[in-house]
C-alpha cells in the first residue's frame, strides 16, 4: 500500500513512519507546513516526496491511506481533504475537537467509502486485547461501571502547541484524558451516553513551576489542567473520570481504567481480574502474554481493515466520545 504522512513532528516519526515500513507498506510522500522539517524527516526514513500543502500532496500523488499528524484543530480539515481524495485515514487522536467534527467525519468517511481510524494505541497493548476477548466472551458478566484515570503530578507537555486551545482544542482532557476515556468506553461496549457532569479548570497551568516534561509557557496557557467526569449510560452503567496534566498528587504518572462487572472486575495496566471463587476472592494475572509494541499493531491493524469492507465503526465511536468531551466542557 501507498502511504502518504500529513504532519513530520514526534508521533509521525517514533509511531506511523517507522511502523508502516516494518509493516511493509510503502510511505511514499510527507506533507508538513514547514517544509524544511518536512523534508528532514523524508531523508531520515528514505521517503521520496515533499509536499507543503495537502492539496498539492493530494493532487501529486497515487496514495491508498494516509496518516494524520497535526495538531488537533487540523485534523477535521485534513481528515475530509484525505477521505474525499479516495484515502483510507488514520488519524491521530483525539478525532476533532468537538463532536460536530466528529460527525462530519463519520459522514465524509460513509461518502467516501473508506475506513477511518483513530490513534487510541492502548486498545492494542497485549493486555487491553487479552481483556476485551475475556469481555467478549461474556466472563465478566454485564458491565456496570469503570473508572478512566489520567493523571500526571507535573507532565504539562513542553514541546508542540499542546498548551495552545486554538491549535488543540483543549488540555489535558483533550490531550491525555481522551485515551482513558477511549479506553473504558471501548471496554464497556461504547454505550450511549444520557447525563454527564463535568470539572474543567486551570489551576495550576497558569503558573511557573517543575515541568517533568519540559518548560511550558504559563504566561500563554489557555487550556484545562483539570477534567473530572461522572457519566451515565442507556444501559444504566456508569463511568467516573479523573484527569490531570498538573496536580498535587502523590502519583508522578497513573494512566488506569477499572471496570466492574456482575461475573468479574479488571484493572489496567498491568491486567488483574478479580473474582469470587467458591467461597474466595480472587485476583488473577497472566503468568505468560505475548507482548507486543502497541503502535505497531495500531498500524498493522488499519492496514488490515484497509483491505476489507469500510470500517466506520471508530468513526460512529468518535462521535459519542466528542459527545461526552463538549458536555464535559460546557
Ligand atoms: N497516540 C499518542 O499517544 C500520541 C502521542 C503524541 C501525540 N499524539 C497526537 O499527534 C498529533 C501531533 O502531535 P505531535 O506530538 O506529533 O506534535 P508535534 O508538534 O511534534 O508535531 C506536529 C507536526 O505538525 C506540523 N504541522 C502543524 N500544523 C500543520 C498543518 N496545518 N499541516 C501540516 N503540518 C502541520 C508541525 O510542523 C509538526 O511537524 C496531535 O494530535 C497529538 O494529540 C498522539
Amino acid at each position: 500500500m501507498k502511504i502518504g504522512i500529513i504532519g513530520t513532528g514526534g508521533i509521525a516519526t517514533s509511531a506511523h513512519i517507522p511502523n508502516y515500513q516494518s509493516a511493509g507498506a510503502e510511505v511514499v510522500a510527507v506533507m508538513n507546513r514547514t517544509k524544511e522539517k518536512g523534508e528532514t524527516v523524508a531523508k531520515q526514513f528514505g521517503i521520496p516526496n515533499v509536499y507543503e500543502t495537502v492539496e498539492e500532496m493530494l493532487r501529486h500523488e497515487t496514495l491508498d491511506a494516509v496518516s494524520i499528524c497535526t495538531p488537533n484543530a487540523f485534523h477535521k480539515t485534513q481528515v475530509l481533504q484525505a477521505l474525499d481524495a479516495g484515502c483510507h485515514v488514520l488519524c491521530e487522536k483525539p478525532p476533532g475537537i468537538s463532536e460536530n467534527e466528529a460527525k462530519e467525519m463519520l459522514q465524509a468517511a460513509k461518502r467516501a467509502k473508506r475506513t477511518l481510524h483513530f490513534g487510541f494505541h492502548y486498545r492494542h497493548r497485549a493486555d487491553t486485547e487479552l481483556l476485551k476477548r475475556m469481555i467478549d466472551a461474556g466472563e465478566f458478566g454485564d458491565m456496570y461501571a469503570t473508572t478512566a484515570l489520567a493523571l500526571r503530578r507535573r507532565g504539562i507537555p513542553g514541546w508542540g502547541v499542546f498548551t495552545d486551545k486554538e491549535l488543540h482544542g483543549g488540555g489535558a482532557l483533550l490531550d491525555i484524558g481522551v485515551h482513558m476515556l477511549d479506553l473504558a468506553l471501548y471496554i464497556m461496549g461504547y454505550p450511549k451516553p444520557t447525563e454527564v457532569l463535568g470539572h474543567v479548570g486551570q489551576y495550576l497551568g497558569t503558573r511557573p513551576g517543575v515541568g517533568l516534561l519540559g518548560e511550558w509557557d504559563a504566561t500563554s496557557f489557555s487550556v484545562d489542567d483539570t477534567a473530572r467526569a461522572m457519566v451515565k449510560f442507556e444501559n444504566g452503567a456508569s463511568l467516573l473520570l479523573d484527569v490531570s496534566y498538573m496536580a498535587n498528587l502523590e502519583q508522578k504518572d497513573v494512566m488506569r481504567v477499572e471496570c466492574r462487572g456482575t461475573r468479574a472486575g479488571a484493572t489496567l495496566f498491568p491486567l488483574t481480574v478479580h473474582t469470587e471463587k467458591h467461597g474466595a476472592l480472587f485476583d488473577e494475572t497472566p503468568a505468560y502474554l505475548e507482548q507486543h509494541d502497541p503502535y505497531a499493531r495500531q498500524i498493522e491493524h488499519f492496514l488490515k481493515a484497509c483491505q476489507t469492507i469500510p470500517d466506520y465503526r471508530q468513526a460512529e465511536e468518535a462521535v459519542i466520545l466528542h459527545h461526552i468531551i463538549d458536555r464535559i466542557y460546557a
